[in-house]
């Protein structure tokens, strides 16, 4: 009889070592934004308990591994990036419980629960990721998170841009406009970076601001987390299709509720999938330059294409 093959080495091993270090990384964020956000006994605690219940127990805390993950090609201490990585899922946190309020998707299911303003009460859950948003930045003008005021600057600028009009915000108005028109492609890509991709863009982007890394290594992560971005959100788009709320644990199926123009309703299912292949290897392709140092962000790219949830 012939003897068992060993087990192949390559894809299944990375992506066993990158689900470690992603739950490592997740326990990392969460016992951070535990400490700054300790529950209260004031009279206001209720929007405290709000914050607690977005952003804390739950999610892939994606922007932070990619947050710990930059910074560590660049020798950052990681008490220092853990905190970036936590202003970084403070924002995605607050953006996602305005995304389920009625007035936007009007969803039900997030992260396995109820969306915050079912938890609590609409006005309290737009109070709570008010209050995210601005411990984010709190968190990052704190000279804890760098000793040089200058790179605590740049955090803030950078952060600021990539959640503001010209990015998440921005993108989040697009979306909901391409519910009453019918958007291109390439309107619908624009739209898809600057409600995903943005935010990721920054997250690849912290650690080379706190390295102060040179500028091709820069650049090479942007085009990274540009690549990457596209694919996560096509993904997003078509789990939203393919996907149960058992696997997801958000409400699946409200863009097409909403009438809303994605890759998906644009390319169809195949295509949209064909096109985030496409970008999750042009993603990895940039991380050359790292020369293997970078095998977790390539590993994310083959993560965010392959995942279910
Ligand atoms: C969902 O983001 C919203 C989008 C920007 C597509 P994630 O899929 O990263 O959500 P969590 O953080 O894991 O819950
Ligand atoms: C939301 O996009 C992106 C944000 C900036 C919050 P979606 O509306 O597609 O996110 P999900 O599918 O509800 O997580
Ligand atoms: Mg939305
Ligand atoms: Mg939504
Ligand atoms: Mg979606």
């Amino acid at each position: 009889m012939e003897p068992s093959a060993p087990n192949p080495p390559g894809l299944t091993d990375v992506q066993t070592i990158l689900k470690q270090a992603m739950a490592d990384c997740a326990q990392a964020v969460e016992d951070t934004i535990g400490r700054l956000l300790p529950s209260t006994d004031l009279a206001e605690a209720r929007v405290f308990d709000a914050m607690r219940y977005g952003c804390l127990n739950g999610g892939k805390r994606l922007r932070p591994f990619l947050v710990l993950q930059s910074a560590d090609l660049f020798g950052v201490n990681p008490d220092c990036a853990v905190r970036v990585a936590a202003a970084v899922e403070m924002v995605h946190s607050y953006s996602l419980i305005h995304d389920d309020l009625p007035a936007m998707d009007d969803s039900d299911l997030r992260r396995g629960k109820p969306t915050c303003h079912k938890a609590f009460d609409e006005a309290t859950a737009i109070l709570a990721g008010d209050g995210l948003l601005t411990l984010a930045f709190e968190l990052l003008a704190d000279h804890a998170t760098h000793e040089d005021p200058n790179i605590r600057c740049q955090l803030v600028a950078a952060l600021a841009k990539a959640a503001g009009g010209h990015g998440m915000v921005g993108g989040q108005m697009l979306d909901l406009i391409a519910e009453r028109e019918a958007f291109d492609l390439g309107t619908t890509t624009r739209l898809q970076r600057m409600k995903t991709g943005e935010m990721i863009a920054f997250s690849c982007e912290a650690g080379g601001i706190l390295g102060k890394a040179p500028p091709p290594q820069r650049a090479a992560l942007r085009a990274y987390a540009h690549d990457l971005g596209l694919a996560f959100q096509i993904v997003d788009d078509l789990l939203d299709v393919e996907g149960t709320e058992a696997e997801t644990g958000k409400s699946v199926g409200r863009d097409a509720e909403a009438g809303k123009a994605t890759f998906v309703s644009i390319l169809g299912r195949d295509r949209a999938r064909a096109q985030a292949d496409m970008l999750a290897g042009q993603a990895v392709a940039h991380l050359d330059i790292f020369e293997g140092r970078a095998h977790l962000l390539k590993a994310v790219a083959e993560f965010v294409v392959a995942r279910r949830a």
